[in-house]
């Protein structure tokens, strides 16, 4: 199973790859987590990366495409994978089709959620984060227990520095004209999957679950 979880910025690409990698069994693979993590450990991706992030740009195609294709040729990733934020322009896509050709193989579904603007800030203005497990929250649609701790670790809940409300605008204009590109890419495939992504977070893994196995790829 070769998916690929697409969204605007805030449409639930990673509450919804949890849940959906757990059903299937294979890796989660998300860019943004990977540079996150780079930057945390001071590298020098990390330092290049942290540059674009802040400002609410994309990440330079090279870099982006050299570590996607490190990580697909990884073991683990030989039944499948879940791609989160991953193609996000036409050239990234045209990259990963003629890499998983050199491997014999392609893409099963290209998920995108479906989510307006107005509806996208709220979720982004209010996500929260744990420094020590990585879950997701939502101040208003997802709430911890306790507000500012974490239910799964206790671990302390943060904003991601990127979500304050300048640079969110920014991630959404410049987002929005690469993912209007890539769909018109991915229209012809025969395997774009349009998720309704404005429903409960429950109803929208259903949807998800029901498109997956109802379409045979
Ligand atoms: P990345 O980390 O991928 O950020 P993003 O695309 O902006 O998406 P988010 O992670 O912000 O949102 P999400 O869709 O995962 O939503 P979530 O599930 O958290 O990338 C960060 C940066 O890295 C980019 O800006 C870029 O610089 C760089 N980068 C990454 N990939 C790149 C690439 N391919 N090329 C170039 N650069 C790249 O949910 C959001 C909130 O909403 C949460 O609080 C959640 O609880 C809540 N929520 C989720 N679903 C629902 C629901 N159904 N109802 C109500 N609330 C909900
Ligand atoms: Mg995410
Ligand atoms: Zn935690």
């Amino acid at each position: 199973m070769n998916m690929v979880l697409m969204g605007l910025p805030g449409a639930g690409k990673g509450t919804q790859a949890e849940r959906i990698v757990a059903a299937f069994s294979v890796p989660h693979i998300s860019t943004g987590d990977m540079f996150r993590q780079a930057v945390k450990e001071g590298t020098p991706l990390g330092l290049e990366a942290k540059s674009y992030m802040d400002q609410g740009q994309l990440v330079p195609d090279r870099v982006t495409i050299g570590i996607v294709r490190d990580r697909l040729g990884k073991d683990d990733c030989a039944e499948g994978f879940l791609l989160d934020g991953f193609p996000r322009t036409v050239p990234q896509a045209e990259a990963l089709d003629e890499l998983l050709k050199e491997m014999g193989r392609r893409l099963d579904h290209v998920i995108y959620i479906r989510v307006g603007e107005e509806e996208l800030i709220k979720r982004l203005t209010g996500r929260r984060i744990c420094r020590d497990c990585g879950a997701t929250y939502h101040v208003v649609f997802a709430p911890p227990r306790q507000e500012g701790v974490c239910d799964r670790c206790g671990g302390e809940l943060y904003q991601r520095d990127d979500d304050r409300e300048e640079t969110v605008a920014k991630r959404l204009q410049v987002n929005l004209e690469q993912t209007n590109h890539l769909l018109k890419y991915y229209e012809s495939t025969g395997i774009l999957r349009p998720i309704d992504g404005e429903q409960p977070i429950e109803q929208v893994t259903a949807s998800i679950m029901t498109t997956i196995r109802g379409s045979n790829a």
